[in-house]
């Protein structure tokens, strides 16, 4: 079976297409359909004279989505969208879909929304969904090219990761669980039995607020290492990210096109990432706001917010590391440098804003069951959290990354409800 992605080196040979009718023009004699079937659109050009009638007359009654088999012969032309065709012979009309309900005109987010399940059909989502593949298989790729083993973390917790205003409760039998915040706890103990892994799945945060940048669901990969320190953690998630930027721009030249978004954008971030402190992002934003540069409520100890994330993507115009945060804003388990600063890193990505969230994790048992008291964590449900630190405890440090924000930093998609197939968010669990 051919798929259209593969027809550019099967010129002059006989095919089969199955798919779906993107949309048809021509009338008379001659008509142009374009047909998808996931792995791209091609034009299939069917001549009343080369065809029987009933193929002729099945072409005629194709409507918007109607599922399709189209027998015909590759013509590589450079003139043809996608630079190739297929001369019609044959054409079946499997079901002919009636009144679908997007049609090219406009039509308003709510209602796109509700319509997820046909939306996912559009030119600009298949694009996205296939650059989504790419990222995390480039995730994936790069870090099993290194040593690292996928270990998996668990969905159902009996505890928080990142702080508990934003957990998600559930029944669990005669107890209670909480929907994962993130898998790095477990991570961190598979990191101790196999050194260098990561996690993959859907984690959950009760998110209340309404922007583009937060899901309540939403995908993250998380690898953990051992005797890693926080420079060594910048490196794994710089290479890997250059990596995916080098995938996408080898294999998702079409989906780029497709969401209008220019390649020399990500060859121009395929680059070292600048590093700066905390204390020194504070420095610039405070300066940038004096000059009245932008508004925002930013003031020094205080975490960052989207507009100063945009700042600063915007000022170096790459993605950048920010590290050293004041311990205040960060999590329980981060190490800190002994001045109040806590060993951890975001990366903040032109216009996306921060999509890697790492640090360092303490490792002495004693600090850390401080800490969990400080932050009025139940002891008793982070005791095997302690063990990793009572039973050869080691320096070790890892990530989180968001797939849906890099995606919608890559695609240049705005919003990263448009970047995951069936978004939850605060107002959202359906389709
Ligand atoms: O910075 P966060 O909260 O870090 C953690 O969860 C760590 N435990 C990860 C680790 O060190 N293993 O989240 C990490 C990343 C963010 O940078 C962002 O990309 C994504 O997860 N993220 C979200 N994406 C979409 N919607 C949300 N509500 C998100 N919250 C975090
Ligand atoms: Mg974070």
């Amino acid at each position: 079976m051919v798929r259209v992605s593969e027809l550019q080196s099967h010129d002059g040979e006989a095919v089969t297409l199955r798919g779906w009718l993107y949309k048809a023009r021509g009338k008379g004699k001659l008509l142009f359909l374009l047909l998808r079937d996931g792995s791209g659109i091609c034009q299939c050009v069917v001549s009343k004279d080369s065809v029987s009638e009933a193929s002729f007359a099945a072409a005629k009654a194709l409507t918007q989505e109607s599922s399709l088999v189209v027998e015909g012969t590759v013509k590589v032309d450079e003139r043809a969208p996608g630079g190739v065709e297929v001369v019609a012979a044959k054409v079946d009309m499997l079901q002919k879909a009636e009144g679908y309900p997007i049609t090219p005109k406009e039509h308003g987010i709510g209602f796109l929304m509700d319509h997820r399940h046909l939306w996912l059909r559009s030119k600009r989502q298949m694009a996205i969904l296939r650059i989504r593949h790419r990222v995390l298989k480039s995730f994936r790729d790069y870090l099993d090219g290194d040593g690292f083993f996928c270990v998996d973390s668990p969905i159902f917790t009996p505890n928080a990761c990142e702080g508990t205003s934003t957990l998600f409760e559930t029944k669990y039998f005669d107890q209670t669980a909480y929907l994962t915040q993130s898998g790095q706890l477990y991570a961190e103990a598979s990191a101790m039995a196999l050194g260098k892994v990561y996690c993959f799945g859907p984690t959950f945060r009760a998110e209340k607020s309404k922007t583009r940048r937060h899901l309540t669901e939403f995908w993250m990969l998380e690898p953990e290492i051992a005797f890693a320190n926080l420079e060594d953690v910048c490196d794994v998630a710089e290479k890997m990210l250059r990596y995916t930027l080098q995938q996408v721009l080898e294999h998702n030249r079409q989906d780029l096109a497709d969401l209008e978004r220019e390649p020399s954008l990500l060859e121009k971030w395929d680059c070292s990432f600048p590093r700066l402190q905390y204390e020194e992002a504070a420095d610039l934003l405070l300066q940038w706001k004096e000059q009245g540069l932008y508004e925002s409520e930013f003031q020094r100890g205080d975490d960052l917010g989207a507009p100063d994330e945009t700042m600063l993507g915007q000022h170096f115009g790459c993605p950048v590391m920010v590290t050293h945060w004041p311990a205040a804003v960060k999590a329980f388990y981060m190490k800190q440098d002994g001045e109040g600063h806590a060993l951890g890193v975001d990366i903040i990505a032109p216009t996306a804003g921060e999509i890697v969230g790492g640090a360092v994790r303490e490792e002495d048992a004693e600090v850390l069951l401080q800490r969990i008291r400080e932050h009025n964590l139940p002891e008793d449900a982070f005791q095997w959290y302690l063990d990793l630190r009572r039973y050869g405890s080691v320096p070790h440090g890892g990530f989180g990354i968001g797939l849906e924000r890099t995606v919608s930093w890559i695609t240049g998609v705005e919003h990263v409800r448009e970047c995951i197939p069936f978004p939850r968010t605060l107002g959202r669990l359906s389709p």
